[in-house]
């Protein structure tokens, strides 16, 4: 009898829940806060060949001949040819000492190089080669280049005399007849004879807007697709080194690239079951570069600066603090070189590498991922001495390597009652944590420095496919919790997945936001998650409400919403992690956006561990629709495990 009773009252419940309406209030005329424009970024790292390999579109690997080991990356070339190489150390030539002596008596004998896990080359593309030299001879020698694919294939070639006995840079290129995925270039002696060469370099003539010594356009491409609100560089652990010899230093990376100094790259051997022999930082990508990156894109700068701390995972080195003073000279002078005009020291600099304008750099990070007190120390040093020189520029502080924790605590305990406009916050945690996390800054101090989600990512189980970590069940975490991020906007002013780009043959750490080989590019599901957020940012958050309360994952559903004062828009993002579809009843209250097309962008995938690779780049990418706002409601349907962007038209709000 007791059974028969509850029989009644379960199905009740079941339909209710079933039937149970959605009613979604969006109140586009009530904004609660900006949205700061930098709300979404992108946090880039040489890290997994991002920059050497990536990035940087140079194609020759140690193209002047200072890895430890000199001839990495090149092998003798001996198609029944004699001769010899000698790798010359010569001291005035610092800090690129090293040159290779080209000594060929008969035949074909030279250098091949393999590239960066080889060479991308497209077919009918032209490719800029350059490098110095000199001859041995009275007269010219010439020397031959050429691509090859992977059976040894001829794919384009060229020869250039080299004929002065003194240094001298030679340019020409080579129109390529075929596309390799792993190519070559063979360099040899045409004619007997021999020749000094160093800087031997290889460039797609189409980089991103054509720059010499300039970047791979498609991967920059991707990102200004994003339209990121700022670009972090360059790191990330990079900053820090092993040691503090190995720390990233700005200055050392601007200028002529031939006087770059070349350092390991600390992803060499950061990991023993990945280790990266051939991982080296030309800084061919350097602070100029990165400047004119964040321009292109529109973005703000924001570099990262080393405090005078090491690695604390490993040397974990601090610079004593009566040394501290260069560290925080390197703050001022990157400030300078950035801002100042052409009379300063290093804003003269900037002007003459052709840059005249300021770059505007507003916000500046010290430290990237340090804790405890010695960091505090440090900070605060810096702290005082930019702020009284630059109050104009904001500084980000760090709160460690997790959101939580005593290290957590006690950085923010501290920074409360800084002066840093932004703690940086970093998450590496499985997609629960981000689900349970969505609420994370609901409940926030409010006062003292905003949020920076400096680097975040939900990492999901391992399997063979580098792309694999990136599943749609990551994906779809990250979208639930950055509704989260969006909906406390008047705190959380920035936020950048970490890292951003990774070579599928090359990479230490994964999940990446962007995957590629040396000639495709794939995006994964979570980059369409951040392009989604970053390309429908807004300008003002809203309420977004179902009976009463914000959408934290009631019935699956996760949500916020944001007006466009200039594109005159109203934004709502739902997340559905339910695996049912749901339909939802938006409703548009006192703004009136009756008639109205509706937007409809959706990004959802058969299964929650599909991903997309560089064979398979769309099993997860958006869809859109149009659909026309009837009597001041939209009911649309939200897919099961679903993201759905939703813009409507609104002349008034
Ligand atoms: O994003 C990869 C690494 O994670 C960064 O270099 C570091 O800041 C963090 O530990």
């Amino acid at each position: 009898m007791k059974r028969l009773l509850c029989l009644p009252i379960l199905l009740t419940g079941l339909l209710f829940h079933a039937f149970a309406q959605k009613n979604i209030i969006v109140q586009a005329d009530k904004p609660i806060a900006p949205i700061s424009p930098t709300m979404w970024g992108v946090f880039f790292e040489d890290i997994n060949f991002a920059a050497d390999g990536g990035l940087y579109a140079e194609m020759v690997k140690n193209r002047s001949f200072e890895f430890p080991a000199p001839l990495m990356g090149w092998r003798e070339l001996k198609q029944k040819g004699t001769g010899r190489i000698q790798i010359i150390n010569e001291v005035e030539r610092a800090p690129n000492n090293r040159y290779v002596r080209l000594i060929s008596s008969q035949g074909i004998y030279g250098l091949s190089n393999e590239g960066f896990r080889g060479m991308g080359i497209h077919s009918g593309k032209k490719y800029n080669i350059s490098f110095v030299a000199r001859s041995l001879n009275q007269a010219p020698v010439n020397i031959h280049f050429e691509f090859i694919n992977h059976n040894g294939k001829t794919i384009g070639e060229t020869s250039i005399p080299v004929n002065s006995k003194e240094w001298k840079e030679y340019k020409t290129a080579i129109q390529s007849t075929d596309t390799a995925q792993r190519g070559k270039m063979q360099v040899w002696i045409e004619n007997a004879g021999g020749v000094d060469m160093d800087m031997i370099s290889v460039f797609p003539h189409d980089t991103w807007k054509n720059r010499p010594n300039g970047l791979r356009a498609d991967l920059v491409q991707m990102l200004a697709d994003m339209k990121p609100g700022f670009v972090r560089f360059p790191g990330g652990c990079i900053v820090e080194g092993k040691e503090l010899a190995n720390r990233y230093q700005w200055k050392k990376t601007i200028g002529d690239p031939d006087k770059r100094e070349l350092i390991m790259n600390r992803w060499n051997v950061e990991f023993r079951h990945k280790l990266t022999p051939d991982y080296y930082q030309s800084f061919g990508l350097g602070f100029y570069e990165y400047f004119l990156l964040a321009e292109d894109l529109g973005a703000e700068p924001l570099p990262i600066l080393n405090c005078g701390m090491a690695c604390q995972y490993n040397s974990a080195e601090l610079v004593s603090m009566k040394d501290l003073d260069p560290y925080i000279q390197d703050a001022l002078d990157l400030i300078e070189f950035a801002n100042g005009d052409a009379n300063t020291k290093w804003g003269k600099l900037r002007t003459e590498l052709g840059h005249p304008a300021p770059f505007n750099l507003k916000i500046l990070g010290v430290g990237n991922e340090q804790w405890d007190e010695q960091y505090i120390e440090r900070y605060k040093e810096f702290e005082k001495v930019l702020i009284e020189k630059y109050p104009e520029v904001k500084l980000v502080s760090g709160s460690g390597p997790s959101p939580d924790g005593k290290w957590f605590d006690y950085a923010w305990a501290q920074l409360k009652t800084s002066k840093a406009a932004y703690v940086d916050e970093h998450y590496y945690k499985e997609p629960q944590w981000f689900l349970n996390n969505a609420t994370r800054y609901d409940n926030y101090e409010r006062k003292g420095p905003k949020i920076f989600a400096g680097e975040y990512a939900a990492h999901t189980k391992e399997n063979p496919d580098a792309e694999s970590r990136n599943n749609w069940e990551s994906a779809l975490a990250e979208a639930a919790f950055m509704t989260g991020l969006e909906r406390n906007a008047d705190i959380v002013h920035m936020a950048s997945y970490a890292p951003l780009f990774a070579h599928v043959d090359a990479w230490q750490w994964r999940p990446d936001l962007i995957w590629f080989d040396n000639l495709r590019i794939v995006g994964t599901p979570n980059y369409y998650v951040q392009k989604l957020f970053a390309s429908n940012k807004g300008t003002k958050l809203i309420p977004l409400t179902m009976n009463g309360t914000s959408l934290i994952g009631k019935d699956s559903i996760y949500g916020s919403a944001v007006i466009d004062e200039q594109k005159k828009q109203i934004i709502i993002k739902l997340v559905n992690l339910s695996h049912q579809r749901q339909t939802v009843n938006l409703n548009f209250g006192k703004s009136n956006v009756k008639g109205n097309i509706a937007n409809v962008k959706v990004l959802l995938a058969g299964k929650r561990e599909d991903y997309n690779t560089l064979d398979s780049p769309e099993k997860v990418t958006p869809f859109e629709y149009q659909t026309a706002v009837k009597s001041n409601k939209l009911s649309p349907e939200l897919q099961a495990s679903s993201l759905t962007v939703i813009t409507v038209p609104c002349k008034k709000f």
